[in-house]
């Protein structure tokens, strides 16, 4: 333990003095963030996690520090004794929350040195390659902005506990080495030492042990808990990620919703003072289509889009009629003041579309004297007249037209509208915009799997009435499923469960699993079933995703201390990495490659 410490204790975080501490002797530690000789007078900026303040090495004040001073290099860590004063005037840094105090040093002891780090901490490291920034993750996280979103992320979760305990949520763990939860994604897996050529699989999400907690009785179940899935990465994933999980007794889905709401304002209210608006507006899921394109829809700005193919399948262009004729449709949006999209961006925006396998991207310029539009000439007078109608469309606005499968048509426009409103910046960066999509359907066909396949998880209830469907036209039953989405991402999807043992064994048989598959993978589920299982359902938040929003992140990445790359690797460790033959002999696993 260095001399300093033991004589005399911190006082203040650097961050933290102000001008009311003038006059005040403290005692500081922190980082150097930047050295300045001002031949004679050396200026440091000491930095710990509360922020930087200017620190000064005066020969005149002391000059036993002042020698000492010399040495110290960028990120030595320092510990100092010293009196806050007001900065004249003409020398106060509005830049920095300290910027019109300094401390005048009157003892200096460097705690220990630092070799040169490969990048300068500040905002600028920003434009470091990622890669060199996770390698040195530790160095990265003391940068201000990283240690403010890690900040905010703590009282997050400190807002989530204190808002569940006092609804009366019960935290219970569930386990990490598990058997495979049918979430959608790969497990990861974890071979097992004494069952030989057995594994474990890292859970999905704890999906079956929270619906098992409330046959126990549980009735109120929270958890802040890490989930693991083998997927491809984006911006907004980690195969390493939090959710905060939740499962109910004896409710609905507006019960559900409610306290899920109240949530989300004491969350935003607590964490950044804002007051969201109750209730969250809900979307039926093919409205969210219809409207928006996805199911995660960005409605900060308008841009809808409209359903045109019943105005222009029988138009004399031939592509529109051939594509209707085969049950595609023809849909646009609309863009007003038209001259904010040249010619060139135009083919650009035909471009960014191909990417989601539009064949082509119909526009029209709307002026007084009718349609300038490479279609036009397929198009009469009382059909432009009904497009004009169904648009809303005046003078100077832009339409653009996507005409294909229904699929690529949402797609393809759903992905356009965000991408232009982020072009013409018709996004208020300080919106944020919920809502809950609801009345999902229970299964979809899936081309690749040549079966229907469960749109949540199969343990999510049908909408009864619409039971008698699910032999006849699976497609068409609706869940009892709902999703959160925020600012275009999805941050919470949870359903009401199935909690009748027949039921549960019926969609197990429109899913198209087999007996034996059913009772190997869910057998514990099927026999809790018939021990008196209450009705239940829950959800579950991405809590990376959500401190991404609120911090505005760009990248999941930046919320999560030690993150994986896009290509789900450490840097930092080295992980995933080779192990021993002897580790390989002890699990009795051989690698083939
Ligand atoms: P779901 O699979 O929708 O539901 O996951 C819930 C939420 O978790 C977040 N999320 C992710 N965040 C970061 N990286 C990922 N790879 C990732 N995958 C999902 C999303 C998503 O909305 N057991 C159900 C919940 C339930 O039915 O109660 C489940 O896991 O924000
Ligand atoms: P063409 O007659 O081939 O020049 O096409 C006329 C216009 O229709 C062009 O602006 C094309 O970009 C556009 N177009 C072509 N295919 C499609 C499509 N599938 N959906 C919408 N517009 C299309």
């Amino acid at each position: 333990m260095s001399d300093f410490i033991t004589k005399q204790k911190r006082s203040h975080y650097c961050g933290s003095l102000s001008s009311g501490d003038a006059g005040r002797e403290v005692v500081l530690m922190g980082w150097t963030h930047r050295r300045r000789d001002h031949g004679g007078v050396i200026f440091v900026d000491l930095r710990d996690r509360e922020g930087i303040v200017q620190i000064v090495f005066n020969p005149e004040f002391n000059a036993p520090s002042h020698r000492e001073a010399h040495r110290i290099r960028s990120e030595f860590v320092l510990a100092v004794r010293g009196l806050v004063r007001l900065r004249p005037p003409d020398m106060a840094n509005p830049e920095l929350k300290t910027g019109d105090i300094e401390v005048m040093v009157e003892e200096l002891e460097i705690l220990n040195e630092s070799r040169t780090p490969p990048f300068v901490l500040d905002s600028s490291s920003a434009d470091i390659s990622e890669n060199v920034r996770l390698k040195y993750r530790y160095l990265d996280l003391r940068r201000p902005e990283i240690q403010q979103k890690l900040i905010l992320r703590s009282k997050a979760a400190a807002a989530t506990r204190e808002y569940f305990q006092k609804e009366g949520f019960i935290e219970v763990e569930t386990p990490v080495l598990t058997k495979s939860t049918p979430e959608g994604a790969r497990d990861y897996l974890v071979p097992s030492r004494i069952y030989q050529g057995m594994f474990f699989a890292l859970p999905q999400s704890p999906q079956l042990f929270k619906q098992l907690l409330m046959v126990s009785g549980f009735d109120r179940y929270y958890q802040i808990v890490k989930c693991f899935r083998d997927e491809d990465l984006r911006a907004d994933r980690q195969p390493e990620f939090t959710q905060i999980d939740i499962e109910m007794s004896f409710i609905d889905e507006d019960d559900l919703i409610k306290v899920m709401e109240g949530f989300i304002a004491h969350l935003f209210k607590s964490c950044l003072d804002i007051d969201i608006p109750l209730p969250i507006p809900r979307l039926p899921y093919r409205e969210a289509i219809s409207r928006y394109g996805k199911d995660n829809p960005d409605i900060r700005f308008p841009l809808e889009i409209r359903d045109l193919t019943a105005i222009l399948k029988t138009a004399e262009f031939k592509l529109f009629q051939e594509i209707a004729a085969s049950g595609g449709v023809i849909k646009a949006i609309k863009v007003t003041d038209n001259r904010r999209l040249s010619r060139k961006d135009l083919d650009q925006l035909r471009d960014y579309v191909s990417d989601f396998g539009a064949k082509g991207l119909a526009w029209a310029r709307i002026n007084p004297d009718g349609w300038t539009s490479p279609i036009a000439k397929f198009l009469k007078t009382e059909e432009i007249k009904s497009v004009e109608a169904a648009m809303e469309a005046v003078s100077d606005d832009l339409l653009l037209f996507v005409a294909d499968t229904p699929g690529i048509v949402n797609d393809s426009l759903g992905n356009l509208r965000v991408h232009i409103a982020r072009k013409l910046e018709m996004i208020d960066p300080q919106a944020f915009a919920f809502t809950w999509i609801t009345e999902f359907p229970l299964m979809e066909y899936s081309d690749t799997e040549k079966r229907f396949m469960s749109t949540h998880h199969p343990f999510t209830s049908p909408v009864m009435e619409d039971f008698e469907y699910l032999q006849t036209d699976p497609g068409k039953v609706r869940a009892r499923a709902y999703d959160l989405v925020l600012n275009g991402s999805e941050i919470g999807g949870g359903s009401i469960r199935i909690h009748k043992q027949e039921v549960q064994s019926a969609i197990f048989a429109a899913l198209g699993l087999e007996q034996e598959e059913i009772r190997n993978k869910f057998g514990f589920l099927l026999d809790a079933l018939e021990f008196g299982t209450p009705p239940h359902g829950g959800i579950a938040f991405g809590f990376d995703r959500l401190i991404m929003l609120m911090t505005g992140a760009d990248s999941i990445r930046d919320v999560i201390a030690f993150p994986k790359t896009q290509k789900a690797s450490c840097l930092l460790t080295d992980a995933p990495s080779r192990v021993s033959i002897e580790q390989l002999m002890e699990l009795s696993l051989k690698i083939v490659q």
